[in-house]
């Protein structure tokens, strides 16, 4: 029997991503992909003519989200409607007896004060509002829904959408030096890892339900993903190592954010590339 999923937040960078995965792979199944404008997860009459009882969905894929990070600091209200309340909004809805949801989240739920990778028995304490609502979010599905996946990544980029490596591409062309922070630590995942997490659960239609840390291997500072990138773009531009505290931001980053994605990849027997292949797959 044909499955139906339908894809929130379908105009964003992963959601972007996802369209191409469709139309390149010709996945079963009826997929929809709804952008904020058919779809605002924060209007309980849109959820309800997509989500109601005679339009049941196999699995909904919520890439929709509120993602200015630091924008979030000054729009506290407007990241918990989406983040947080939107989400509520969107479980209250749809059929979570027979519906799946597969919900992105992100590293910027944790601290960064443990300095290893961080597992999903980890404990989350947000350092900006844009974590906290993303965690608020979390916390409704998890008390509310049963049949969940919780994917949650980080420092996510893409040829597609806006993310970090568009905006270093873009500034090496207008600049002769780039300045990066080095002492923030994560892993860049190219949207792409996250599209196999989420295509891996639905063809194994999998019920081992919870959270799952999603990220390519390896690890990174800010300056070493931009010094790979000017490396790829084989840029004459300079690129000099800063400190977070000179490059002050309205929201905290965690300065240390990778994660342990053992659980999935024991559960779902993957295995992730490094992030510095991914890379230049990006670029090729
Ligand atoms: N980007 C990263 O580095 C990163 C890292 C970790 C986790 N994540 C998570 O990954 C997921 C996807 O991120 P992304 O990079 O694709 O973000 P994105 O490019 O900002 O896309 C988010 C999408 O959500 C849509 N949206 C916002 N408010 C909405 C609403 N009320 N109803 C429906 N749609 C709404 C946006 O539409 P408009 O364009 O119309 O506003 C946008 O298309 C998010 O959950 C994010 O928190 C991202």
């Amino acid at each position: 029997m044909s499955i139906k999923v339908a894809v929130l937040g379908a105009n964003g960078q992963l959601g972007q991503n996802l369209q191409k995965w469709h139309q390149e792979n010709n996945p079963t199944g009826e997929w929809y992909f709804f952008s904020s404008a058919d779809l605002n997860i924060c209007s309980k009459e849109d959820l309800q003519k997509h989500f109601n009882s005679t339009s049941s969905f196999d699995y909904i894929i919520n890439c929709a989200a509120y993602t200015e990070v630091d924008q979030a600091e000054f729009s506290k209200e407007k990241a918990d409607e989406v983040n947080h309340i939107g989400v509520k909004n969107l479980i209250e809805t749809f059929d979570s007896s027979k519906t799946i949801l597969i919900h992105i989240s992100t590293d910027f739920v944790f601290d960064g004060k443990i300095n290893r990778p961080l597992t999903e028995k980890d404990t989350p304490n947000p350092i900006n509002y844009y974590g906290l609502s993303k965690y608020k979010g979390e916390q409704e599905i998890r008390n509310n829904v049963k049949k969940h996946f919780i994917l949650r990544t980080g420092w996510l980029y893409s040829s597609l959408g806006k993310n970090f490596l568009q905006t270093t591409k873009r500034l090496e062309r207008n600049n002769t030096q780039l300045s990066m922070i080095y002492d923030q630590v994560g892993t860049p995942t190219h949207a792409e890892i996250l599209i196999q997490a989420i295509s891996k659960i639905m063809e194994s239609k999998s019920e081992a339900y919870g959270i799952y840390h999603i990220a390519n291997e390896g690890v990174a500072s800010w300056y070493d993903f931009a010094y790979e990138i000017l490396l790829s773009l084989k840029s004459n531009c300079k690129l000099n190592p800063i400190l977070t505290e000179n490059y002050p931001t309205p929201a905290k980053r965690p300065s240390y954010s990778v994660l342990d994605k053992s659980k999935f990849k024991n559960e779902f027997n993957v295995e992730f590339p490094h992030w510095k292949e991914s890379l230049k797959g990006c670029f090729n």
